[in-house]
């Protein structure tokens, strides 16, 4: 296997692409040159191997390449056939992340000259996890592409904590939001008065670093600072722990209780209808892969 190595394709000498395992897309021919193979936009789940889809796994042990990140249990890593080629395209320790453009092109490269490409994500590849623009990037390369759903870890973080993130009596809406504002998405910023006013419960991803600022937005937006909240880390997997305080005093707590990433935050009544006893035991897996 060849780790952390991107092998750009050679056009001159591109491998002959095996027939696909029974899934449109994977289009080798025969006769003429191997056509692009298939790349499946997979989500890995939150990181407990139990949740991993049937499908994501099935895919994990027929591919030929993959292109993974930090989120994701070295346990899936080991599901892949031997000779399947590895390319960890996430952030290390001390270093950015590698730079979307970079990864596109590795999917382009690998889609060349392999039957079967698994491009795996933690949680949903389609929440927070940037397949949308992959998948309109490999279509625009005329590059079959699928998309495989997956846990994401903001119903799964709480729900392993035993907090439901609805609840007939506690919230009718939720509202999934990325708490990681950046000036360069050329976007606007996350009205956070505006939730605090339209959504009955709030389930926060990348929030730990913004938090004391989401939290004085949501009560300038008129959020009781009494509104229970709760804060996930390594859900679902070894260390996982939580903590659950009022609002007003949550941003306090997670600093005074060295809180970090990955961490959900969720906001709202459901905190108060949490039953523990429902909740499972992680499992035993290392979250996200040591850097
Ligand atoms: C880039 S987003 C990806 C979300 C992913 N696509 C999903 O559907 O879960 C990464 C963030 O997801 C959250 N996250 C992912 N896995 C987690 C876990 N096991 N426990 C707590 N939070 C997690 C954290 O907020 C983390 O910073």
């Amino acid at each position: 296997m060849s780790r952390d190595t991107v092998a750009m394709p050679d056009p001159a000498n591109p491998d002959p692409a095996s027939p696909g395992p029974g899934e449109a897309g994977a289009s080798a021919s025969p006769s003429g040159p191997p056509g692009p193979g298939t790349v499946f936009l997979v989500g890995a789940g939150p990181g407990d191997p139990e949740l991993l889809t049937l499908k994501a796994h099935r895919l994990l042990r027929q591919c030929d390449a993959l292109v993974y990140d930090s989120l994701v249990p070295q346990a899936f890593l080991d599901l892949v056939p031997a000779g399947c080629e590895l390319h960890f395209v996430g952030k290390r320790r001390g270093h950015h992340s590698v730079p979307q453009p970079s990864t596109n092109a590795v999917l382009v490269a690998l889609a060349s000259r392999h039957s079967t490409i698994v491009r795996l994500k933690g949680g949903d590849p389609f929440l927070f996890g940037r397949g949308g623009e992959e998948a309109a990037h490999l279509v625009s390369r005329g590059i079959p592409v699928q998309v495989v759903p997956g846990v994401t870890a903001g119903i799964a973080a709480p729900a392993y904590a035993g907090i439901p993130v609805t609840h007939r009596k506690a919230g009718s809406s939720v509202t999934f939001v990325t708490g990681h504002e950046e000036i360069d998405k050329g976007r606007p910023g996350v009205d956070w008065r505006g939730l605090a006013r339209c959504s009955d419960g709030l389930v926060i991803y990348m929030g730990l670093h913004n938090l004391r600022l989401i939290v004085s937005e949501l009560i300038a937006g008129g959020l009781d600072a009494a509104t229970p909240a709760a804060v996930i880390q390594q859900g679902t997997v070894r260390g996982q722990r939580q903590l659950v305080a009022p609002l007003g005093e949550l941003a306090e707590r997670v600093e005074a209780e060295g809180f970090a990433s990955p961490s959900i935050v969720v906001i709202g009544e459901v905190v108060n209808q949490r039953v523990p006893l429902c909740a499972p035991e992680p499992a035993d897996v290392t979250m996200p892969i040591p850097f």
